[in-house]
């Protein structure tokens, strides 16, 4: 069968080179190869590989961090499932440090926020994503699947057979022009949609495109209003992410007064959840009249953090600081997207024939906070899965299992008309209203005026349109989508926290659906 998948991280790679085995595969991606969230991934990937450790433990770490909205069989398939998939990993040739370089079996772990043990298995010190990018792509290259690089995927095909509408390919804008190309399953794995934002650790290519397709063809969209923020991006023109490791290896926060803050604010202190320290780094900085707080690894040495830390130190040095003598100024940025296409445990929507996995795709296993480096695990599980049932009939009468355990607390219906005398959409206005009203802090008022704002834009006219144009239109749809179920839910929970409902309502520990009107 013609399987056609949509970008190149560790979701699409991952599931390109496994479908290719069996299936006609194609792979899409708006950039080159590879290019993608996952290649900048520093942290690492979590999984339980320690005797002492147990996915029991990681189940609860991450139920934990996803403040009661995380669905429970999915993150036990993802618990479960993590040591297979590092052993996947490393048959494709991932080459993960080691607690000892002559001693092949134990990994050099590390530990970041919110878990209970050190799991967090990594490459190349602080370079685990492009270890496990380089060698996917090399993999995948050595396999029969054709790659399109540069070719951008602007819309699904749908074709109504039963009256059920199926995806049957998707069209593709690239230097060739407009193009229709065929499919008998198509699988999203496109990402996030960190430019949404205007400070964000995410990469360019970041525009939320399979969500925002998805959205226009009709599927179900889940947990839209949790973006994470990661805690600590250098305070630099493009927020250069400063990996939570370097917490977990003992770096300490601190105030312009020289203090730390966070032993006051949760138990965990520097390694709380995610959440809790980007919030409470928002509330220093705003004390202290925008300042960013600082990140003091200055204990940890010098010859440890350029070992442990490769990439970090040299990036600090290009700002012309450094690591080992001086604290670093850190800013919270937009860094994770929980939201994203509803799928159920094998990656299907609510489309047949449309498969969405890793952060494009949401199957309730992050809640509304992701646990530190469960993403590239995530991504690594559900990729996997997914093409296990590629050729499996689409089951009759299919439904959501996470939304017959947890009932939807609202299904809204977005609407993503426009007027078409407005302006074209500009990409850093929209950044920053999203960052401003619909950021870590959010208000009624506030969210209103983002809604008015972004209904009085325009995407610009398709025949007038550039890449990035197509990307400026997939942004404003988000940014739609976003704000309403920002708007829908009052109470804070987890990475959307609401000044004017500060309280978590145990009643709302349900997803908020979102399809268009
Ligand atoms: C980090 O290295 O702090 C990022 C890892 C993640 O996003 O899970």
């Amino acid at each position: 069968m013609k399987v056609i998948v949509v970008g190149s991280g560790v979701a699409g790679l991952l599931a390109a080179v496994k479908a290719a085995a069996k299936h006609e595969v194609t792979l899409i991606t708006k950039d080159v190869l590879g290019e993608s969230n996952t290649h900048y991934a520093q942290g690492g990937i979590a999984a339980v590989t320690a005797t002492d450790d147990s996915v029991a433990e990681h189940v609860q770490d991450t139920m934990y961090a996803g403040a009661g909205l995380c669905w429970q069989p999915a993150v036990e398939t993802l618990c479960k499932q993590g040591p297979e998939s590092m052993n996947e990993l490393i048959r494709f040739g991932v080459e993960f440090d080691r607690a000892e370089a002559s001693d092949k079996t134990a990994f050099a772990l590390g530990m970041e926020g919110a878990h209970s043990h050190a799991r967090i298995l990594h490459v190349g010190g602080d370079a685990t994503g492009a270890g496990i990018s380089n060698a996917l792509v090399q993999t995948l290259k050595r396999s029969k699947a054709q790659i399109l690089e540069h070719t951008l995927v602007t819309d699904l095909i749908l074709t109504e057979t039963a009256d059920v509408p199926k995806v049957t390919g998707v069209e593709v804008f690239s230097s060739e022009g407009i193009e229709a190309l065929e499919a008998d399953v198509v699988v999203l794995a496109s990402g996030g949609a960190g430019q949404l934002y205007r400070h964000t650790t995410n990469p360019a290519v970041t525009t939320g495109d399979g969500v925002a397709i998805a959205l226009r063809a009709g599927a179900v969209l889940a947990d839209l209003e949790f973006y994470q923020f990661h805690p600590t991006a250098l305070a630099v023109p493009g927020s250069f992410l400063i990996s939570e490791a370097v917490r977990g290896e003992g770096a300490v926060l601190i105030n312009n007064r020289g203090e730390r803050f966070m032993q006051k604010i949760h138990p965990m202190a520097e390694l709380a959840p995610r959440d809790v320290v980007a919030r409470a780094i928002q509330q220093e900085m705003l004390a202290q009249g925008g300042e960013p707080v600082m990140l003091d690894a200055t204990g940890l040495g010098a010859e440890f953090l350029n070992q442990r830390f490769p990439s970090i130190t040299a990036a600090c040095r290009n700002y012309g600081l450094n690591l080992a003598k001086q604290p670093i100024p850190v800013t919270p940025a937009a860094h994770y997207w929980m939201g994203g296409v509803a799928t159920d445990s094998y990656g299907r929507t609510s489309i047949p024939g449309l498969f969405a996995v890793g952060e494009v795709a949401c199957n309730g296993a992050h809640g509304a906070n992701r646990l530190a480096s469960n993403s590239l695990l995530e991504s690594v599980v559900f990729a996997d899965r997914c093409t296990e049932v590629l050729d499996q009939p689409w089951p009759a009468n299919f439904d959501f299992a996470r939304f017959r355990d947890q009932q939807p607390m609202r299904e809204l219906a977005v609407d993503l008309s426009y007027d078409s005398h407005a302006p074209v959409v500009d990409r850093v206005e929209l950044q920053t209203q999203m960052w401003d009203l619909v950021g870590l802090a959010r208000e009624d008022l506030g969210l209103r005026q983002a809604r008015k704002s972004i209904k009085g834009w325009r995407p610009q006219k398709r025949s007038k349109r550039l890449f990035t144009d197509y990307e400026d239109a997939n942004l404003l749809d988000l940014a739609k989508a976003v704000t309403a179920a920002a708007l829908a839910r009052t109470e804070s929970r987890g990475a959307h926290y609401r000044l004017d409902y500060p309280e978590t309502n145990p009643d709302f520990a349900r997803p908020i659906t979102i399809r268009k009107a």
